[in-house]
């Protein structure tokens, strides 16, 4: 029988499971929010550590200081939320060794793009409960590959539970900064996952404005949707390339791109749905034609002109993420200075980021009581 990942990774710390979570008061929530600076975002959980998007990933990020975990929610044929970067199960769990899943094996088109694998909305969750997480890049993360197999693929629900007991043992309070996934893929298969979201997070008391939740997509109509069916905050998130659209446009036939959503008329149309914005990391600091960090941008002042929050993706300590002033040797799977890329964003004005490896950030900051 394999040895329960969790329980491995969390046999060093006192996870009291009995307490209630009551015990976190509403003050604690919002001081921890309104006096960290930035907000640490654990992106996937601590996923330069663990594999991403599993109950180990995210005890560890919280371990490590994390403010809030980000799970990436795609949905199963029965309707369960569960976390997965994409609904192709192939790339993160040991499906291709299950024989019985062979023929879910297929090429669909899931946002515009060609993709061959086995899906989640064609499986249900207590098929999808008998994989086990692999690593994403084990060539750049050679060690959370030796992890591969130690984990399940969790529900929201799980996530949920797993940040509330951990929260209360720690006495601070841990937030949730779930994205919805392929949401127009999900609506077309007569899977909707933006009620079902906020369902699960109303009847968990997560209710308010100020409740320690961010939810975040890349399209805009659910989070207009959203909008009106709860008050918990909502970010718009960006492509890198600018001159993408929004799935959702590019099936309305808008042509509006991520670009028309970064000017400063832009950003304040984004303002009336959205709390806050999730660019790519070069949206405010460019690399040059060297790969180093170039000239910031007007994205941050722009942002904070319409009344948004910043916050940006992806901090990753290795080499190969790094601009090339902060890269400590030619091998792109070496730990380079993740801390100067940070100050560096820090001095350019964001309020929050995601990162791989939250310890860094955590260590980084400097005003957060
Ligand atoms: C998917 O398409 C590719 C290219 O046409 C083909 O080689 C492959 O066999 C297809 N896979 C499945 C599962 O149908």
């Amino acid at each position: 029988m394999l040895i329960d990942g969790l329980a491995w990774l969390l046999a060093g710390f006192s996870v009291t499971l009995a307490v209630p979570v009551s015990r976190i008061s509403k003050d604690e929530t919002v001081r921890v929010i309104n006096e960290c600076n930035p907000l640490v975002i654990g992106h996937r959980g601590a996923s330069g550590y663990v594999p991403e998007h599993t109950l180990g990933s995210y005890a560890l990020a919280i371990t490590l200081g994390t403010d809030y975990v980000e799970p990436d929610l795609v949905m199963t044929k029965d309707g369960h939320l569960i976390a997965r970067h994409d609904n192709e199960l192939g790339l993160t769990t040991d499906v291709s060794e299950h024989t019985e899943f062979a023929s879910r094996h297929k090429n669909k088109t899931v946002d515009g793009k060609e993709i061959e694998g086995w899906f989640t909305e064609d499986c249900t969750l207590e098929e999808i409960k008998t994989l086990r997480a692999v690593e994403r890049i084990p060539g750049i993360r050679p060690g959370n590959a030796r992890l591969n197999g130690a984990f399940t693929v969790p529900t929201f629900q799980e996530i949920i539970n797993l940040v509330k007991s951990l929260q209360v043992s720690q006495s601070r309070t841990i937030g949730i900064y779930p994205e919805i996934k392929h949401s127009t893929h999900f609506k077309n298969l007569g899977l909707p996952m933006e009620r079902a979201v906020v369902d699960i997070l109303h009847k968990n008391d997560y209710q308010s404005h100020e409740s320690p939740i961010y939810i975040q997509s890349f399209e805009i109509t659910n989070l207009k949707e959203l909008k009106e069916i709860t008050n918990l905050r909502l970010l718009q998130l960006y492509e890198s390339d600018f001159s993408m659209q929004p799935y959702d446009q590019v099936v309305a036939g808008t042509g509006y791109t991520y670009g028309d959503m970064s000017t400063p008329q832009g950003l304040k149309e984004v303002a009336k749905y959205a709390y806050a914005v999730g660019p790519d990391k070069t949206a405010i600091i460019p690399r040059d034609s060297n790969n180093r960090l170039g000239v910031t941008t007007n994205f941050v002042h722009d942002a904070h002109a319409a009344g948004l929050k910043v916050h940006p993706y992806t901090f990753r300590a290795e080499n190969t993420f790094l601009p090339a002033e902060f890269r400590s040797s030619t091998n792109e799977d070496d730990v380079g200075d993740l801390s100067s890329e940070i100050r560096a964003y820090l001095n350019a004005g964001i309020d929050g980021l995601f990162s791989d490896q939250p310890d860094i950030p955590v260590r980084v900051r400097k005003i957060c009581k």
